[in-house]
């Protein structure tokens, strides 16, 4: 018989971090927050232990963490992840924040009966798109999320499901990039926001974890790690309502080279925007 108390003591001796260890120990409880503090002195089950058990084996294996626990939370909302998907990054909480942003700009605008359209291509978990739908205004906006994966829009429907903005606009279509989207959009949308895969094809800096749990389709894109990026940057404009905005996450060091994209692409003005450790992350550009 052992304790939550105990076990938590003996996975933080094993993972190296006492949040991890709580996280899982959390995960195998069935416990979460408070409740797990609560718990702290009961006794783990036989199903409990095994549980954790095998966390412990494929984190062992090298498994990230976020995909052996299941979920991860992104700005308000807690995301089932697994490898058909990226897992979301703190730094796209910030380029989500910029599009809700835009998008809340283009909603004053315009009048009560209609919604702000917006695009998340690439969508992967949902992260990007559904928190659009989640903090905008119930009601008031129509979100399409895409992506060229099928595995990947299986999970972020899954995500949407687990949401609860029922009316909530949220729509998905399958195929790449603009592809998957009707064509009465065209010239429709208020905002297009992605994330799309900037890491060039066998760059040495990619941590292996990443380039060996994380889906491929998701990381690289060409030589140069912007075959996506100069697609997005070409066709947004056609997409977009005069005054419309695209919002692009990018490797920090393209910086310079995508804002240049996007200004030969009539975009104007197009901003680099730089993240919490000052690295320009996100170009922010708007359609004439
Ligand atoms: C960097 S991940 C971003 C996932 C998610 N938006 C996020 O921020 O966590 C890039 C996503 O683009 C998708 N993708 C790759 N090529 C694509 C294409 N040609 N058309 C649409 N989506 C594509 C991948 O499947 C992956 O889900």
């Amino acid at each position: 018989m052992i304790t939550w108390r105990e076990l938590w003591a003996q996975t933080e001796a094993e993972v190296g971090g006492r949040p991890e260890a709580r996280w899982l120990c959390e995960e195998a409880s069935g416990a979460f927050g408070p409740e797990f503090t609560e718990a702290l002195d009961e006794f783990a089950t036989e199903r409990m232990l095994a549980h954790l058990d095998h966390m412990l084996e494929r984190w062992r294996a090298g498994e990230p963490l976020q995909y052996v626990l299941g979920h991860w939370s992104f700005r308000h909302l807690d995301l089932m992840v697994d490898q058909r998907v990226l897992i979301p990054r703190p730094e796209t909480e910030l380029v989500a924040e910029v599009a809700l942003a835009h998008a809340r700009r283009a909603l004053d605008a315009l009048p009560a009966t209609e919604r702000v359209r917006c695009a998340d291509l690439g969508t992967g978990s949902g992260a990007i798109g559904l928190s659009l739908a989640f903090e905008l205004p119930r009601g008031r906006s129509e979100v399409w999320l895409t992506d060229v994966s099928e595995d990947a829009l299986d999970v972020a429907r899954a995500n949407a499901a687990g949401l609860g903005v029922a009316g909530g606009g949220i729509r998905f279509a399958q195929g790449s990039w603009f592809d998957a989207l009707p064509e009465a959009l065209r010239g429709a949308l208020h905002v297009v926001v992605s994330n799309p895969p900037y890491i060039a094809e066998g760059d040495p800096a990619v941590e292996a974890a990443v380039h060996q749990w994380e889906p491929h389709t998701a990381l690289y894109s060409g030589a140069d790690g912007l075959d996506a990026v100069r697609l997005l940057a070409c066709t947004s404009a056609d997409w977009l309502v005069p005054g419309g905005s695209l919002v692009l996450e990018i490797g920090a060091h393209q910086g310079g080279a995508v804002a240049q994209l996007v200004e030969a692409e009539g975009f104007a003005p197009v901003e680099v925007r730089s993240d919490l450790a000052g690295r320009g992350r996100i170009v922010v550009a708007t359609k004439k």
